[in-house]
Protein backbone atom coordinates (compact mmCIF):
# COMPACT_ATOMS: atom_id res chain seq x y z
CA UNK A 1 0.00 0.00 0.00
CA UNK A 2 1.50 3.28 -1.09
CA UNK A 3 1.07 6.55 0.65
CA UNK A 4 -0.47 9.25 -2.24
CA UNK A 5 1.64 12.16 -0.90
CA UNK A 6 5.17 12.35 -1.68
CA UNK A 7 5.65 12.60 1.77
CA UNK A 8 8.99 14.60 1.34
CA UNK A 9 9.68 18.23 2.98
CA UNK A 10 9.87 20.66 -0.01
CA UNK A 11 13.52 21.97 -1.13
CA UNK A 12 12.24 25.08 -2.67
CA UNK A 13 9.43 27.32 -0.96
CA UNK A 14 8.58 30.69 -2.74
CA UNK A 15 5.75 33.01 -0.61
CA UNK A 16 3.66 35.85 -1.61
CA UNK A 17 3.77 37.95 1.62
CA UNK A 18 0.42 39.70 1.36
CA UNK A 19 -1.68 41.34 3.70
CA UNK A 20 0.14 43.65 5.67
CA UNK A 21 -1.70 46.30 5.41
CA UNK A 22 -5.22 44.85 5.89
CA UNK A 23 -3.61 43.83 8.92
CA UNK A 24 -3.19 47.75 10.35
CA UNK A 25 -6.09 48.44 9.29
CA UNK A 26 -8.02 45.70 11.22
CA UNK A 27 -6.04 47.49 14.30
CA UNK A 28 -6.78 50.90 12.90
CA UNK A 29 -3.24 51.50 12.66
CA UNK A 30 -1.14 52.77 9.59
CA UNK A 31 0.07 51.00 6.47
CA UNK A 32 3.82 51.05 7.83
CA UNK A 33 2.86 49.06 11.51
CA UNK A 34 1.66 46.21 8.91
CA UNK A 35 4.81 46.47 7.07
CA UNK A 36 6.73 46.47 10.47
CA UNK A 37 5.18 43.62 11.96
CA UNK A 38 5.29 41.90 8.47
CA UNK A 39 9.09 42.53 8.95
CA UNK A 40 8.58 40.04 12.02
CA UNK A 41 7.08 37.15 10.45
CA UNK A 42 10.27 37.32 7.29
CA UNK A 43 12.25 36.83 10.40
CA UNK A 44 10.68 33.86 12.04
CA UNK A 45 9.64 32.05 8.80
CA UNK A 46 13.33 32.29 7.75
CA UNK A 47 14.25 31.14 10.83
CA UNK A 48 11.59 28.07 10.70
CA UNK A 49 12.23 27.25 7.24
CA UNK A 50 16.10 26.83 7.89
CA UNK A 51 15.28 24.57 10.56
CA UNK A 52 13.19 22.27 8.98
CA UNK A 53 16.07 21.74 6.64
CA UNK A 54 14.11 24.26 3.34
CA UNK A 55 17.16 24.54 1.36
CA UNK A 56 15.10 27.86 -0.72
CA UNK A 57 13.21 30.43 0.75
CA UNK A 58 12.02 32.55 -1.86
CA UNK A 59 10.13 35.62 -0.58
CA UNK A 60 8.34 38.58 -2.67
CA UNK A 61 9.26 41.70 -0.82
CA UNK A 62 8.78 44.13 -3.47
CA UNK A 63 7.49 44.04 -6.79
CA UNK A 64 8.33 45.76 -10.12
CA UNK A 65 4.63 47.36 -9.65
CA UNK A 66 4.74 48.02 -5.90
CA UNK A 67 7.15 51.41 -7.48
CA UNK A 68 3.61 52.44 -8.07
CA UNK A 69 2.31 52.86 -4.78
CA UNK A 70 2.47 56.31 -2.80
CA UNK A 71 5.66 57.85 -2.31
CA UNK A 72 5.36 57.63 1.25
CA UNK A 73 4.82 53.92 1.19
CA UNK A 74 7.50 52.76 -1.19
CA UNK A 75 9.84 55.06 1.13
CA UNK A 76 8.55 53.16 4.62
CA UNK A 77 9.16 49.77 2.51
CA UNK A 78 12.70 50.62 1.63
CA UNK A 79 13.74 51.61 4.79
CA UNK A 80 12.55 48.87 6.42
CA UNK A 81 14.24 46.52 4.07
CA UNK A 82 17.88 48.22 4.64
CA UNK A 83 17.44 48.26 8.76
CA UNK A 84 16.15 44.52 8.53
CA UNK A 85 19.23 43.69 6.68
CA UNK A 86 21.64 45.57 8.70
CA UNK A 87 20.07 44.16 11.89
CA UNK A 88 18.96 40.32 10.89
CA UNK A 89 22.65 39.81 8.94
CA UNK A 90 24.43 38.62 12.12
CA UNK A 91 22.06 35.85 12.74
CA UNK A 92 21.54 35.04 9.31
CA UNK A 93 25.15 34.48 9.15
CA UNK A 94 24.67 32.38 12.50
CA UNK A 95 22.21 30.09 10.93
CA UNK A 96 24.22 29.26 8.00
CA UNK A 97 21.70 31.67 5.87
CA UNK A 98 22.80 32.71 2.29
CA UNK A 99 21.67 35.80 1.01
CA UNK A 100 20.78 36.13 -2.50
CA UNK A 101 18.90 39.53 -4.24
CA UNK A 102 16.73 38.85 -6.99
CA UNK A 103 15.50 41.68 -9.40
CA UNK A 104 16.35 44.88 -10.83
CA UNK A 105 18.33 46.02 -7.73
CA UNK A 106 19.82 48.88 -9.25
CA UNK A 107 16.70 50.70 -8.92
CA UNK A 108 16.95 50.21 -4.83
CA UNK A 109 18.01 54.13 -3.17
CA UNK A 110 21.60 53.74 -2.87
CA UNK A 111 21.85 53.35 0.83
CA UNK A 112 19.25 50.19 0.79
CA UNK A 113 21.59 48.75 -2.14
CA UNK A 114 24.88 49.41 -0.05
CA UNK A 115 23.15 47.54 2.92
CA UNK A 116 21.25 44.78 0.71
CA UNK A 117 24.57 44.14 -1.09
CA UNK A 118 26.63 44.17 2.39
CA UNK A 119 24.39 41.47 3.88
CA UNK A 120 24.93 39.37 0.27
CA UNK A 121 28.46 39.51 0.94
CA UNK A 122 28.38 38.78 4.54
CA UNK A 123 26.61 35.27 4.32
CA UNK A 124 28.65 34.52 0.82
CA UNK A 125 29.97 31.85 2.57
CA UNK A 126 27.30 30.27 4.00
CA UNK A 127 25.57 27.27 2.36
CA UNK A 128 22.31 26.52 4.52
CA UNK A 129 19.34 28.30 3.65
CA UNK A 130 19.36 29.94 0.44
CA UNK A 131 17.06 33.11 1.40
CA UNK A 132 15.65 34.67 -2.01
CA UNK A 133 14.95 38.32 -1.54
CA UNK A 134 13.00 39.40 -4.09
CA UNK A 135 13.47 43.38 -4.80
CA UNK A 136 11.90 45.57 -7.92
CA UNK A 137 11.04 41.97 -9.19
CA UNK A 138 8.71 40.94 -11.66
CA UNK A 139 8.29 37.58 -13.64
CA UNK A 140 7.94 39.61 -17.27
CA UNK A 141 10.34 41.55 -16.32
CA UNK A 142 12.95 38.92 -14.97
CA UNK A 143 12.04 36.64 -18.72
CA UNK A 144 12.15 40.11 -20.63
CA UNK A 145 16.12 40.64 -19.51
CA UNK A 146 16.43 36.69 -20.06
CA UNK A 147 15.19 37.42 -23.86
CA UNK A 148 17.27 40.62 -24.18
CA UNK A 149 20.33 38.68 -22.87
CA UNK A 150 20.27 35.11 -24.96
CA UNK A 151 19.56 37.47 -28.29
CA UNK A 152 22.74 39.86 -27.93
CA UNK A 153 24.35 36.04 -27.36
CA UNK A 154 23.11 35.08 -30.75
CA UNK A 155 23.76 38.39 -32.34
CA UNK A 156 27.32 38.38 -31.23
CA UNK A 157 27.66 34.51 -32.49
CA UNK A 158 28.21 32.31 -29.12
CA UNK A 159 24.85 31.00 -29.14
CA UNK A 160 23.14 29.78 -32.10
CA UNK A 161 19.24 29.94 -32.22
CA UNK A 162 18.67 26.78 -33.18
CA UNK A 163 20.41 25.24 -29.58
CA UNK A 164 17.99 27.55 -27.09
CA UNK A 165 15.84 25.44 -24.79
CA UNK A 166 14.51 25.14 -21.49
CA UNK A 167 17.58 24.94 -20.03
CA UNK A 168 19.14 27.86 -21.46
CA UNK A 169 15.92 30.62 -20.51
CA UNK A 170 16.45 28.74 -17.11
CA UNK A 171 20.44 29.76 -16.89
CA UNK A 172 19.50 33.35 -17.91
CA UNK A 173 16.77 33.44 -15.33
CA UNK A 174 17.70 34.98 -11.45
CA UNK A 175 16.83 32.03 -10.75
CA UNK A 176 19.78 30.07 -12.61
CA UNK A 177 21.49 26.97 -11.20
CA UNK A 178 18.24 26.47 -7.92
CA UNK A 179 15.09 24.01 -7.85
CA UNK A 180 12.20 25.13 -8.52
CA UNK A 181 9.84 26.08 -6.13
CA UNK A 182 8.50 22.87 -4.95
CA UNK A 183 5.51 24.84 -2.98
CA UNK A 184 4.27 28.38 -3.72
CA UNK A 185 2.38 30.25 -0.70
CA UNK A 186 0.24 32.76 -0.87
CA UNK A 187 -0.73 34.63 2.29
CA UNK A 188 -3.75 37.16 2.41
CA UNK A 189 -6.62 35.33 1.05
CA UNK A 190 -6.40 36.42 -2.69
CA UNK A 191 -5.84 33.80 -5.66
CA UNK A 192 -3.64 35.28 -8.06
CA UNK A 193 0.11 34.84 -8.84
CA UNK A 194 0.89 38.63 -9.20
CA UNK A 195 3.84 38.76 -11.97
CA UNK A 196 5.59 36.25 -9.51
CA UNK A 197 8.00 33.48 -10.56
CA UNK A 198 5.52 32.71 -13.58
CA UNK A 199 8.25 29.90 -15.53
CA UNK A 200 9.67 28.27 -12.47
CA UNK A 201 6.40 27.56 -11.02
CA UNK A 202 5.11 25.52 -13.92
CA UNK A 203 4.96 22.40 -11.36
CA UNK A 204 4.63 24.34 -7.89
CA UNK A 205 1.73 23.15 -5.53
CA UNK A 206 -0.24 26.08 -4.76
CA UNK A 207 -0.86 26.70 -1.05
CA UNK A 208 -3.28 29.52 -0.70
CA UNK A 209 -4.29 31.20 2.65
CA UNK A 210 -6.61 33.74 4.29
CA UNK A 211 -3.74 34.21 7.32
CA UNK A 212 -2.29 38.01 6.66
CA UNK A 213 1.28 37.85 6.61
CA UNK A 214 1.73 39.49 10.10
CA UNK A 215 -0.67 36.86 11.39
CA UNK A 216 1.60 34.20 9.47
CA UNK A 217 4.02 31.94 11.75
CA UNK A 218 6.10 28.78 11.73
CA UNK A 219 2.76 26.71 12.64
CA UNK A 220 1.23 27.91 9.60
CA UNK A 221 4.18 27.25 7.44
CA UNK A 222 4.11 23.69 9.05
CA UNK A 223 0.15 23.35 8.06
CA UNK A 224 1.62 24.05 4.32
CA UNK A 225 3.90 21.37 4.25
CA UNK A 226 2.08 18.74 5.77
CA UNK A 227 -0.30 19.83 3.15
CA UNK A 228 2.45 19.72 0.63
CA UNK A 229 3.16 16.33 1.53
CA UNK A 230 0.26 14.80 0.87
CA UNK A 231 -0.14 15.97 -2.52
CA UNK A 232 0.79 13.56 -5.36
CA UNK A 233 3.09 15.03 -7.69
CA UNK A 234 2.70 13.78 -10.78
CA UNK A 235 4.23 16.14 -13.48
CA UNK A 236 2.36 15.27 -16.22
CA UNK A 237 2.64 11.01 -15.81
CA UNK A 238 -0.31 9.18 -14.53
CA UNK A 239 -0.82 8.53 -11.29
CA UNK A 240 0.49 4.62 -11.82
CA UNK A 241 3.54 5.11 -13.27
CA UNK A 242 4.09 7.81 -10.24
CA UNK A 243 3.47 4.74 -7.82
CA UNK A 244 5.74 2.63 -9.71
CA UNK A 245 8.87 4.79 -10.01
CA UNK A 246 8.42 5.39 -6.17
CA UNK A 247 8.69 1.49 -5.65
CA UNK A 248 11.96 1.48 -7.36
C1 LIG B 1 1.93 43.02 0.82
O1 LIG B 1 1.03 43.54 1.75
C2 LIG B 1 3.29 43.17 1.28
C3 LIG B 1 4.23 43.95 0.67
C4 LIG B 1 3.99 44.71 -0.54
C5 LIG B 1 5.57 44.09 1.22
C6 LIG B 1 6.12 42.88 1.91
C7 LIG B 1 7.37 43.28 2.53
C8 LIG B 1 7.75 43.00 3.78
C9 LIG B 1 6.98 42.16 4.69
C10 LIG B 1 9.05 43.51 4.25
C11 LIG B 1 10.11 42.63 3.66
C12 LIG B 1 11.33 42.76 4.45
C13 LIG B 1 12.45 42.06 4.20
C14 LIG B 1 13.59 42.23 5.09
C15 LIG B 1 12.55 41.14 3.06
P1 LIG B 1 0.02 44.66 1.25
O2 LIG B 1 0.57 45.98 1.63
O3 LIG B 1 -0.26 44.48 -0.21
O4 LIG B 1 -1.23 44.29 2.12
P2 LIG B 1 -2.77 44.50 1.73
O5 LIG B 1 -3.03 43.63 0.51
O6 LIG B 1 -3.48 44.01 2.94
O7 LIG B 1 -2.95 45.97 1.48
Amino acid sequence: MHEKGCGETPRHIAIIMDGNGRWARERLRGRSEGHAEGVNSVHSITKAASDLGVKYLTLYAFSTENWNRPAAEVDTLMHLIGSAIRKETPELVTNNVHINLLGDIDRLPAEVHADLEAGRKATEHCDGLNLNLCLSYSSRWELTEAVRRIAAEAKEGTLAPEDIDEQTIDSHLATAGMPDPDLLIRTGGELRISNFLLWQIAYSELYFTPVLWPDFGPSHLIDAIDVFRNRERRFGKTSEQVKNESIL
